[in-house]
């Protein structure tokens, strides 16, 4: 919706000057205001002209970075009668820029260049063969009355909203069946105004599951880097069904609340990626209150039935910080099953958790080949977690005999300090985790010494001295990867989760 009114408004004060002015000018007292006005005036285009593109909103500051063009074609969106005044709505003038960019068709496709400015937008698709570009400066501003937001089936391999039965809330910035999409920028942002929607979910004033702020569905080649994302209603970043998508120098902030859960303000995950192939998420850093990062592929029957794994993923050079969840988190969600996941040099901090992996009987699917390289732990509760019992399902219709794989997990080069339980698998007698890998671990605690490394039905072994030492379900091997000592039961539980 342009607002049209603006202009009328503009041109019916131009008609009204014209007929005052010459009244005005009979006083000499107003014709000498005039002048003054005007040499004023004229001083000022001339101090303007000097300082160039310095001026941004009337301060000095420095000079706009000019926008490179990463298309053959690239729109200003205020070429589409976009005003970036924070109240002028320009849910259309996104949709012509982008109605435009899709007749290009395939040729290099086009850009689109949000300027300085706050735009406010309702949700809105994208099309194939674009780039958003957001400068300096730019902020998207999602409308935050749910009357305006479009409903969508659910997830099929959920079967249902998250929150709600039904249909659910689509996202801001949406897209489906796309391929070649980039959205980047100068580090402008995407801002979800989440505030609203927590509020109404709290006060349980929603009837249905609330939308990310930016979803992709069964779309592929995706490059997402250099802006920043805040304060989305519910998941910020949301590839569904994706392939090759590329998520880097990209800032993600939501409020950290200091109370967990408790005061029911959940703002959602914050990268999700559900049933993906082919992902980099690297030099990214996100604070949140939810999992920063969470790896799922569908939930129970549903994501069996759907049968598309999450695999082939790379996540490397992040800062994370989880108050109430985890850093990197794979499941519970995980029923197409999840391999081939490596997370290096990652730095989580001021965490309740720092590493995790979760399911239930009910899942199926599998979660192997999972390698963790150089983690460092700065303050966190938990360090790395494995459960078996995250008993949530979407409906009584699941198979209790469908029981999920856990297997070929390593970890190597873990570091870290204020750490209270730096290790907990809780395998069970149904769901045993098989074949974990620590090699090379030393891990600051915060006072206790006892019920640290937690382990229950879990077989692996420790390659080397690793600080704290192991529980004994595991075996141990020398640095020369020389059996050292056999352990006597993979079975021996020793969880606590008081401490
Ligand atoms: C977009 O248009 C606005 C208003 O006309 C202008 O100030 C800005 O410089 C333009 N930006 C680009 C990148 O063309
Ligand atoms: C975006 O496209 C999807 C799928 O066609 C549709 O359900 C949704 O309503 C569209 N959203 C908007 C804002 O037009
Ligand atoms: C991008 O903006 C965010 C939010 O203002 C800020 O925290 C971050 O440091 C910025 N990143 C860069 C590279 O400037
Ligand atoms: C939710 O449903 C109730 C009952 O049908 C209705 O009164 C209310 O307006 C709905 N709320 C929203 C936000 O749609
Ligand atoms: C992945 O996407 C990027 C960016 O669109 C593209 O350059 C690259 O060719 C794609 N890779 C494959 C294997 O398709
Ligand atoms: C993206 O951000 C990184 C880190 O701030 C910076 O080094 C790089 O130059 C940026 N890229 C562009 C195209 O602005
Ligand atoms: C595992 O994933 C990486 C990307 O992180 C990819 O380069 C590699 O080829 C994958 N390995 C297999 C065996 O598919
Ligand atoms: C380990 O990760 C940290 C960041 O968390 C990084 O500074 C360091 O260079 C990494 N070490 C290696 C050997 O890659
Ligand atoms: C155990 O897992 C590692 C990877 O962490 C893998 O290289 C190895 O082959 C697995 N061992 C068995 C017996 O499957
Ligand atoms: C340990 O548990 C496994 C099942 O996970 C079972 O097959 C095995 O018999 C148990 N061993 C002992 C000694 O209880």
């Amino acid at each position: 919706m342009v607002d049209t009114s603006t202009l009328g408004r503009f041109h019916y004060q131009r008609l009204d000057f014209k007929r005052w002015v010459p009244i005005l000018l009979t006083s000499h007292k107003t014709l000498f205001t005039v002048l003054w006005i005007a040499a004023f005036a004229s001083v000022f285009v001339w101090q303007r002209s000097i300082v160039g593109g310095f001026l941004v909103f009337g301060r000095v500051t420095v000079a706009a970075r000019p926008i490179p063009k990463l298309r053959p074609v690239a729109f200003n969106l205020t070429d589409f009668g976009g005003v970036g005044d924070g109240v002028t709505l320009n849910t259309e003038a996104f949709e012509r820029a982008i109605s435009a960019i899709s007749k290009l068709g395939k040729k290099g496709g086009g850009q689109i260049n949000v300027p300085p400015g706050r735009w406010l937008t309702a949700p809105f698709n994208l099309t194939s063969h674009m780039t958003l570009f957001l400068a300096e400066d730019a902020v998207i501003l999602g409308l935050d009355d749910e009357k305006y937001w479009p409903l969508m089936p659910p997830l099929p391999s959920y079967g249902y909203g998250r929150e709600h039965p039904g249909p659910r809330y689509g996202s801001l910035i949406h897209g489906q069946n796309l391929k070649d999409i980039v959205i980047t920028g100068h580090n402008g942002t995407i801002n979800g105004q989440g505030q609203a929607w927590w509020k109404k979910y709290r006060q349980k004033r929603l009837n249905h599951t609330r939308g990310p702020l930016v979803q992709f569905m069964w779309s592929s080649d995706i490059v997402i880097s250099n802006i920043t994302l805040r304060d989305s209603p519910f998941w910020t970043l949301h590839p569904y069904d994706c392939k090759n998508i590329t998520i880097k120098h990209v800032t993600i902030l939501a409020p950290v609340f200091k109370a967990p859960n408790t005061d029911g303000i959940d703002p959602g995950k914050y990268i999700l990626l559900n049933s993906c192939e082919d992902m980099l998420i690297e030099d990214c850093y996100i604070s949140t209150g939810d999992d920063a990062i969470a790896i799922k592929s569908g939930w129970d029957q549903y994501g069996i039935a759907y049968g598309r794994p999450s695999k082939n993923i790379m996540i490397r050079n992040l800062v994370v910080r989880s108050m109430v969840s985890a850093g990197v988190s794979i499941g519970s969600e995980m029923s197409g099953g999840v391999f081939n996941v490596t997370v290096e040099n990652l730095h989580v901090w001021d965490s309740r958790r720092a590493v995790r992996i979760k399911t239930a009987p009910g899942r199926g699917g599998y979660v192997r080949q999972i390698t963790y390289r150089n983690l460092t732990f700065e303050n966190v509760r938990v360090g790395i977690v494995m459960k078996t019992d995250y008993n949530e399902h979407p409906d009584d219709g699941y198979d209790r005999t469908a029981l999920p794989i856990l297997k070929d997990i390593s970890f190597t080069t873990v570091h870290g300090r204020g750490v209270r339980v730096p290790v907990r698998i809780h395998g069970s007698e149904e769901i045993p985790v098989r074949n974990v890998t620590f090699q090379d671990m030393s891990i600051g605690l915060t006072y206790k010494k006892k019920h640290i490394f937690q382990c229950a039905f879990v077989q692996g072994r420790v390659i080397g001295a690793i600080f704290p030492a192991p529980c004994e379900n595991l075996d141990r091997y020398n640095e020369q990867g020389k059996l050292v000592k056999h352990s006597a039961s993979h079975n021996v539980t020793d969880i606590d989760y008081d401490f």
